[in-house]
């Protein structure tokens, strides 16, 4: 399955380091362990994780007649919608939603050498399926009449390389955020000290950027990834467990710089992909971002600019000399903001600040370095 959604946010469109492994097995909830002593009290209390579909053992078995039926049902629903939410506000069109049921039944039938489900109207063989028929109805109702973002009905999200673990409560990793990995590659290229260093993802979500920059340094630096969200903290450790980078990616909870105390400058990098919608944009994005997606995650503010604003400040005081730093945006208007209040209101701690753009050509990022 190979998914590519785009859920644009409006107009244009996250400790040291855990040394014993967060989980035993990766099919029992998880229970999240940040710091070996003391675990932080809102930490502390095992949450419930789910299972993407594709990695779900086969337990259940249908007749392919039976798959049959429920795959013409959810064609019909799917093919019922035309282009109504593409109207109402972007949404996904039938033809999208057609192909989101062609990958959701990839995830679930175990074999995939089966005759389609579309010509198997009178075959009786079982097949393994790794949830119920029962599930199966529910799922695509949700998706169409609740408009459930897909990712969150399969539980995963392809983004660079990786296949990320993403439910309810956890941001949806854009592609536009990619580029952010790659704009760390880059500096730490042709910089020892950096490539060698301690990165900080501030409010990693389901963990992306923390993992892509861990894979990319795994032999040389580590990453720091925060949020205030522990469910955000658990499913990305989750990730990072899957990716085997547990001596690379320390998680830490708590409000952006508070968890890194300890850490004031001594950091090579910051990266983030904070909130930046403006708060009254929030109700005219899409129904799966606007309905289901964490507002913690989305909400910057009046301006969209408190979170991106705060961060500035905040690096100042955490990266060492000749740190880099890049900050996802909204947008132009919000990458210019950010440069003017660097070069004025921050004082004089940044140097070679640079506005860069996302895959889309849309100017995304701002990216500068500690004096
Ligand atoms: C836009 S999402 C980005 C998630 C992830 N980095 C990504 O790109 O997919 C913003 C993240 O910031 C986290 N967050 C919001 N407020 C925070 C705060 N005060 N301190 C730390 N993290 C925060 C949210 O929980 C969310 O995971």
């Amino acid at each position: 399955m190979k998914l590519s959604l785009t859920y644009a946010f409006g107009v244009s469109n996250f400790t040291v380091f855990v040394k014993p492994p967060l989980f035993r097995n990766l099919h029992h909830s998880v229970c999240l362990s940040l710091k070996p002593t003391p675990p932080p009290p809102a930490a502390a209390a095992p949450l419930k994780h789910r299972m993407p579909l594709f990695l779900r053992p086969p337990t259940y078995t249908a007749p392919m007649s039976e798959l049959h039926k429920w795959h013409e049902w959810a064609k019909s629903l799917a093919s019922s919608v035309g282009t109504t939410f593409e109207d109402l506000d972007n949404g996904p069109d039938s033809s999208l939603l057609c192909r989101e049921l062609k990958w959701l039944v990839e995830d679930v039938v175990e074999d995939q050498t089966l005759p389609s489900l579309t010509q198997s109207e009178k075959c009786e063989r079982n097949v393994g399926v790794r949830v119920s028929l029962e599930e199966l109805y529910k799922l695509w109702k949700e998706r169409i009449e609740d408009r459930r973002p897909f990712q969150y009905i399969v539980g995963c999200e392809h983004w660079r390389d990786l296949v990320l673990c993403v439910q309810d409560g956890v941001l949806i990793p854009r592609p536009e955020t990619e580029r952010i990995v790659d704009l760390v590659g880059d500096v730490v290229l042709d910089n020892e000290e950096l490539r060698e260093g301690l990165w900080v993802d501030l409010g990693t979500g389901s963990g992306a950027i923390a993992i892509g920059v861990g894979m990319m340094l795994k032999s040389w630096g580590r990453v720091i990834a925060t949020d205030l969200s522990p469910l955000a903290l658990s499913v990305a450790a989750f990730n990072v467990q899957r990716y085997d980078l547990q001596d690379v990616v320390e998680l830490r909870q708590g409000s952006w710089f508070e968890p890194l105390k300890d850490l004031e400058g001594k950091v090579a990098g910051i990266i983030s992909n904070p909130p930046y919608i403006p708060s009254e944009n929030i109700s005219g994005l899409q129904a799966e971002v606007r309905r289901h997606e964490p507002r913690i995650a989305l909400d910057g503010g009046v301006h969209g600019m408190d979170d991106l604003l705060h961060l500035c400040k905040g690096a100042a005081s955490v990266l060492k000399s000749g740190g880099f730093f890049a900050f996802e945006t909204n947008g132009e208007k919000q990458c210019k903001h950010l440069v003017e209040y660097m070069e004025t209101a921050a004082g004089d701690s940044f140097c070679n600040l640079n506005i860069v753009p996302d895959f889309a050509g849309i100017q995304r990022f701002v990216t500068g370095f500690r004096k």
